[in-house]
């Protein structure tokens, strides 16, 4: 039906029509500023969340509130976090077992400047943030002029810590040491058995540890561990729309794992136990300068790097006993083993180098002598000649 108006009530539609678009235009602006404005407001939430568990952050300390340190009843009311931890917690190192994770915690440890628990510490690894806080409290020298860490070299295993670390810690900055996976395998399961409470409690064969670790012992030592790369991903340093053929394999192998990496913020110093017992003064003293750096210490750390030999002492009746009881990997029986830890093995590695450290947040010192140590775990070091008689 089409309507044929008068001259003055066509006028009087225009007006009315002007009106309805102006009134429609403003409400279409209304509505886009307030989705604007809620969204930004949404995304800063969504920020301080991440950052958080969504409690109060505190304000960023000024260079004279600095000087006053936050009691504990400011963090911790006795059962939960009540604001931001951070100050606490300024470096840890997360894994892996058996790779110099101890060296790294005495050295650290003896630089004036540092407060590092000198034990093991799980309580992020059983995730009790609470006690985490409480015990960095309480049991370290207060005040901003120290570095604060602790060492757990288990909680590269576990998606959870990761997560608690870049939750409540973001700003932690996170240590990482490597070893060949042939090597390290050897060496965890020596130290079970060390370890054993008594000489003849049972244990799982070496090469009942291919593939996946199971849980009918305690500290069951498995291949699948010794594929670093499945747990160095879940850090989320190369969350990539189009990962490497080796990236892809990795999540492709183990899907779920793969499926609890998230992004984090927390950055990391990476090294392989070569760069521990390099004998090289301008690399060591590089290693040193970077390492300064990274943890933000007014001086060196100490010349002497610590050796540590870590495992329990026996009278020499129980550790005859137990000494039968460990592997030589280099040995013929293992050979199965080591072609399934050498397949791992050049999988992490290629990893490694194509993808973890070109992340921005990742830290090498001396990459070339780094790259150089990481290829050797292409080969299996028991090719060669000297190791086979050393590692007895
Ligand atoms: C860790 O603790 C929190 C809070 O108590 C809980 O919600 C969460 O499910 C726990 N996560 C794991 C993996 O146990």
């Amino acid at each position: 039906m089409v309507a044929v108006a008068s001259p003055k009530l066509r006028k009087e539609q225009e007006s009315k029509e002007l009106k309805i678009f102006v009134v429609t235009v403003t409400g279409i602006l209304l509505v886009l500023a307030g989705l604007f404005f809620g969204l930004s407001l949404g995304k800063r939430r969504q920020g301080s969340r991440s950052s958080g568990q969504g409690f109060k952050l505190l304000p960023t300390p000024s260079k004279t509130a600095r000087e006053e340190w936050p009691p504990l009843s400011a963090v911790y009311d006795g059962q939960k976090v009540i604001s931001d931890p951070q100050f606490l917690l300024d470096f840890a190192i997360i894994g892996f077992e058996k790779s110099g994770s101890s060296t790294f915690m005495q050295w650290l440890g003896a630089h004036p400047q540092v407060q590092c628990f000198q034990e093991e510490i799980y309580d992020l690894y059983q995730n009790k943030t609470g006690a985490m806080v409480w015990r960095l409290h309480t049991q370290l020298k207060p005040g901003f002029e120290y570095k604060r860490g602790y060492k757990s070299p288990g909680d590269i295993f576990l998606a959870n810590t990761i997560h608690l670390l870049d939750e409540y810690f973001p700003k932690t900055r996170l240590i990482l040491s490597l070893r060949h996976p042939i090597l390290y395998y050897q060496s965890i399961y020596n130290f079970r058995i060390q370890n054993l409470p008594n000489p003849d409690d049972p244990f799982h064969t070496p090469l009942e540890g291919i593939g996946e670790c199971k849980n009918t012992y305690p500290g069951y030592v498995c291949t699948n561990h010794a594929n670093y790369a499945q747990y160095i991903y879940r850090l989320g340093k190369t969350l990539s729309r189009f990962p490497t053929e080796t990236e892809q394999a990795i999540i492709d192998e183990k899907p779920r794992s793969a499926a609890k990496a998230r992004v984090t913020r927390n950055l990391i110093f990476v090294v392989e136990i070569s760069q521990l017992k390099d004998d090289n003064a301008l690399r060591r003293q590089q290693l040193k300068e970077d390492l300064r750096d990274f943890l933000g210490l007014d001086s060196d750390l100490p010349d002497e790097i610590p050796k540590v030999v870590p495992g329990k002492k026996w009278p020499a009746d129980v550790q005859a006993i137990k000494d039968k009881r460990k592997m030589n990997i280099c040995e013929d029986q293992y050979i199965p083993l080591r072609e399934d830890i050498m397949r791992v093995s050049k999988q992490t590695a290629t990893w490694i180098l194509e993808s973890f450290i070109q992340s921005d947040d990742v830290f090498v010192s001396t990459p070339e002598f780094f790259e150089q140590s990481i290829k050797k775990w292409m080969e299996d070091p028991c090719e060669t000649k000297t190791l086979r008689a050393a590692s007895k």
